[in-house]
């Protein structure tokens, strides 16, 4: 966005909101995160709350991420003709507006159905890219046109979570290519899911209800390993079931969501297969360096490691050729007591040294909490949870609004801090409190 004056998106969002205000309407989505939070919340299920806003063991690193930004203090500098600010980056040959991409995030249907459809749409409305997750909740084809309907070429990226089955890691990196994925983001600090105790006091794991596995069950490796096991005439009896109201609701959930009508799927053991399929092959605990050096060889598309906290992680995966990395604690959901991923970030942007592309998220919930990130040597933020409570409250517009605040006030913070461009951004603009 290069941004004139009285247009900028800061001033104009402004402008839209204190002009509806006139009339006696208020804006749905918070302008503030702990708001945005609330309203979220009391819109939320049990189940969606525990699993959204829940993070590893007592939450520390997820406190850990907000302390460290609230440590970072911006030293604004004035007169300095700010009228005109150009918040654009480009990341691999692609000019974005702002500097601010919707990060992935699995079983979005818990905040509300079509998920991945309706955040895809917001993220084509700001022309900012979306990373589609891997446990989307929408096959990866549809997002994708959704997202061309209401821009064409909307940039989208594919995070991809490494399976045991190497030919469902080249079938999804393969379709990642066709629906036009610019990059392939490789997660790799999820290799087992996290210990969270708000989804495991209540017993909740999304995909055990077939909620996040639309790419698996949309595609013919994974449908053909589900018929293979069907098949088999050793397969092993299916833990025994108890007929429990829970149960019930359980299995009518896989039927409403893995592909065919409700009603076969209800008889058919497919979707219960499915999902046991699913939780048997998810991801990898044995997925080591060979294996990245590996995807080299199956996609041109460049690659994004997604999870990285140490500096020497950082600089073996530039030597192995990676377009980028994202410094990230997965927002606290994964290693309790974890350093806080704004802290990771100078260390590494030092060690990359501009050799691949530095983006950052866990905890960017501000527009100053993205210009510290920029200054510190992020290329670009991913925000989660925010557009997931904007999804949750207002759907499409909602995840929209919760991303473009952000943004707006990330342009105001740049020109009141005395800057007019993201280039300039450096660490000499904060100062750090001990
Ligand atoms: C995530 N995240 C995530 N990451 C990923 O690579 N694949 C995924 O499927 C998911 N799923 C997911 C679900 C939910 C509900 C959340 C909140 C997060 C992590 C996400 O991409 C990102 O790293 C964090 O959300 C960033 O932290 P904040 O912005 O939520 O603090
Ligand atoms: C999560 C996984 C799906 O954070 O990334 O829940």
């Amino acid at each position: 966005m290069t941004t004139d004056q009285p247009l900028s998106p800061g001033r104009a969002r402004q402008n839209a909101i204190y002009t509806a205000g006139v009339f006696g309407d208020r804006p749905r989505i918070p302008a503030d995160f702990a708001e945005l939070e609330r309203r979220a919340k009391a819109t939320m299920s049990e189940r969606a709350w525990a699993y959204i806003a829940g993070g590893a063991g007592e939450g520390s690193t997820m406190a850990a991420n907000r302390a460290a930004f609230d440590r970072w203090e911006i030293v604004p500098r004035v007169l300095r003709d700010v009228s005109r600010r150009d918040l654009s980056v480009e990341l691999f040959g692609s000019r974005l507006p702002a500097p601010v991409l919707f990060a992935p995030v699995g079983a979005g249907e818990l905040a509300r159905p079509d998920s991945d459809v309706l955040i895809g749409r917001a993220a084509a409305d700001l022309g900012v890219p979306y990373i589609f997750s891997n446990q989307g909740c929408s096959p990866m084809e549809e997002t994708a046109a959704a997202m061309e309907a209401v821009r064409p070429g909307a940039p989208r990226w594919f995070q991809l979570y490494w399976s045991t089955d190497d030919d469902l890691v080249t079938s999804l990196v393969h379709r990642a290519e066709a629906m036009g994925a610019q990059a392939i983001v490789v997660t790799l600090d999820t290799t087992m899911l996290g210990w969270r105790p708000q989804d495991l006091n209540i017993g909740s794991l999304p995909f055990a209800r077939a909620e996040g596995i639309a790419q698996y069950t949309s595609d013919p490796r994974f449908r053909q390993i589900v018929a293979d096991r069907l098949a088999a005439p050793d397969r092993p009896a299916g833990p025994k079931v108890r007929v429990t109201r829970s149960a019930v609701a359980a299995l009518a959930s896989m039927a409403r969501r893995v592909p065919g009508p409700f009603l076969a799927n209800l008889r058919s053991p497919v979707p219960r297969e499915s999902v046991q399929t699913f939780l048997d092959i998810y991801s990898r605990p044995s997925l080591n360096w060979d294996d990245i050096a590996g995807l080299r060889d199956r996609t041109d598309l460049p690659v994004v490691l997604k999870g990285i906290l140490h500096p020497d992680d950082a600089a073996r995966a530039v030597d192995l050729g990676v377009g980028g990395i994202i410094v990230s604690n997965h927002g606290g959901r994964q290693v309790d007591g974890s350093i806080a991923a704004i802290d990771a970030l100078p260390g590494i942007a030092e060690k990359v040294g501009g050799r691949a592309h530095v983006l950052l998220d866990s905890g960017v919930r501000t527009g100053s909490d993205v210009y510290k990130a920029l200054a510190l040597g992020a290329d670009a933020v991913c925000v989660g949870r925010p557009h997931m409570y904007g999804l949750a409250i207002d759907g499409r517009d909602g995840a929209r609004d919760a991303v473009a605040n952000i943004i707006a006030e990330f342009d105001l913070t740049l020109g009141l801090a005395g800057q007019t461009s993201v280039g300039e951004l450096t660490p000499e603009v904060l100062h750090h409190r001990r």
